[in-house]
């Protein structure tokens, strides 16, 4: 088979600012050891996030321009509308200005003391959003899910006895909603199964719980259940994300993943009642249902990428990009999350850094070593981002500690990643002078985006 290329041409260029292994080592010790702190001008390759990073094509610009800017009513609005609806098969369409407005809305309204929301893995934001309304979040991922190098097709499956049992335990009465997020993102970028999806839902209408899609990576997912799923080969994407939705009550969406856009989200789902609360609160904070929260260029932006995501050219082209520059880590000899995922590499940090003890973050000492040896930006997902104390205030790690580096959609080209693999297979060779980290200060929730820490000597 011939090399799979970039499905585009690139029409306009951003500088990249290079710097050296001693400015980047004081630009970190400045940032507190925190990538969420450091400028992006002192950035070479940003694999921070794949969030509201993709570059936009030449329709997406020109459907800027076309962007009708009506407080009410706008034309945008309703080709923004109409092409959720035409994907998702959901009638009612909300927009926010990204996905956590998204879920704000949403658990505000459903959530509250004594309530559970089951998921596979919730999103950082969409746990944070989820406790701040007073209700638990639960993840209940299936066994494979827990194992970063042990490969299986569909590691972001919920555990189907695992709902049962919890739904028993707890009654479905406290469960106003049950959440699977497409891809698994804090779990690896895993896809989940159709076969899974249809599972969950028999349980939730058994019980009368609704079920919710976490959207942000839909396309990325049903073009995994193309290629891994019996029976899927021959549908296109949109006929299998049209069947993924099919299953949902409704969707939380950041248009800032799969809609290539630079901000956006949405809130849809069947249930006129649910709606109309969602409204209510979504004109106090984000704007009129028109365009809540955003301008009326950028719905277009999102109905255009939102069907440009779903080419089967690109989704062959990022779901192998992902898959070459792990295959790269795995012949080195580096513990990487298997199989590839959809958006991001995951490195397995526990085993990278074997001589860090969870207590002292191996992440993000990886993270910053990363940043000093190449200028490269990732983000930890272990224990800083999801770790709690206990009542002796002892840290209760992560399930895993994985540094992720997510690839911007149609941003860097196969040379940056041979680059990525050249830098982190230097770190990994001289991965004992690494040293573990402490935290000097943090706040009390979503605490990664502003900790500052300090090497452990
Ligand atoms: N759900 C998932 C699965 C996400 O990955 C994100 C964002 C959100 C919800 C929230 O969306 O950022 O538009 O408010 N993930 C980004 C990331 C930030 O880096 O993975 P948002």
């Amino acid at each position: 088979m011939k090399t799979i290329i970039e499905p585009f041409k690139i029409k306009s260029v951003e500088p990249i600012y290079f710097n050296t292994k001693e400015e980047r080592r004081s630009i970190l010790e400045k940032a507190f050891y925190n990538p969420f702190l450091i400028h992006a001008n002192d950035v070479l390759i940003d694999l921070l996030t794949d969030s509201g990073t993709s570059a936009m094509s030449s329709n997406q610009w020109a459907g800027i321009m076309k962007g009708d800017e009506s407080y009410a009513g706008s034309p945008s609005f309703f080709r923004f509308e109409e092409t959720v609806q035409k994907i998702t098969g959901l009638p009612l369409v909300i927009p926010t200005h990204q996905g956590r407005a998204a879920e704000r809305i949403l658990f505000s309204t459903l959530g509250g003391k004594g309530k559970y929301f089951v998921s596979n893995t919730l999103f950082d934001t969409t746990r944070a959003n989820i406790e701040v309304s007073g209700a638990e979040g639960i993840d209940l991922l299936c066994e494979e899910g827990k194992y970063p190098t042990v490969p299986a097709p569909f590691k972001g499956n919920m555990d189907i006895d695992a709902l049962k049992n919890f739904i028993a335990d707890k009654g479905a009465a406290n469960i106003p909603l049950c959440i699977i997020t497409v891809t698994n993102n804090s779990g690896g970028g895993q896809p989940v199964s159709m076969q899974n999806i249809k599972e969950v839902k028999m349980i939730c209408v058994e019980n009368n719980i609704p079920l919710f899609i976490d959207a942000c990576r839909f396309a990325e997912n049903s073009y995994f259940i193309k290629l891994r799923e019996e029976g899927y080969a021959n549908k296109s994407v949109p006929e299998i994300a049209k069947e993924l939705f099919s299953y949902a009550d409704g969707c939380t969406m950041s248009a800032k993943k799969d809609a290539f856009a630079n901000i956006g989200g949405f809130l849809a789902m069947r249930d006129e009642q649910l709606a109309q609360e969602c409204r209510n609160l979504l004109i106090i904070t984000e704007g009129f249902p028109t365009y809540g929260g955003l301008a009326g260029r950028d719905l277009e932006a999102i109905a255009i990428g939102l069907n440009e995501v779903m080419e089967e050219n690109y989704l062959q082209y990022r779901i192998r990009s992902i898959e070459y520059l792990t295959n790269k880590l795995i012949a080195a000899g580096i513990p990487v999350m298997q199989p590839a995922g959809g958006h991001a590499v995951y490195i397995d940090a526990k085993e990278f850094l074997s001589h860090v003890p969870v207590e002292q973050y191996p992440g993000q000492a990886l993270v910053g070593a990363l940043y000093i040896e190449g200028g490269i930006r990732s983000v930890e997902i272990g224990s800083l981002m999801f770790g709690k104390y206990d009542v002796n205030k002892k840290l209760i790690p992560a399930q895993m500690e994985l540094v992720r580096l997510a690839i911007p959609r149609r941003v860097y080209t196969q040379s940056h990643i041979d680059y990525v693999a050249e830098v982190m297979i230097e770190v990994f060779n001289n991965r004992h002078e690494i040293k573990g980290l402490q935290i000097i200060e943090e706040a009390p929730m979503l605490r990664h985006f502003t900790v500052k820490l300090r090497p452990i000597l």
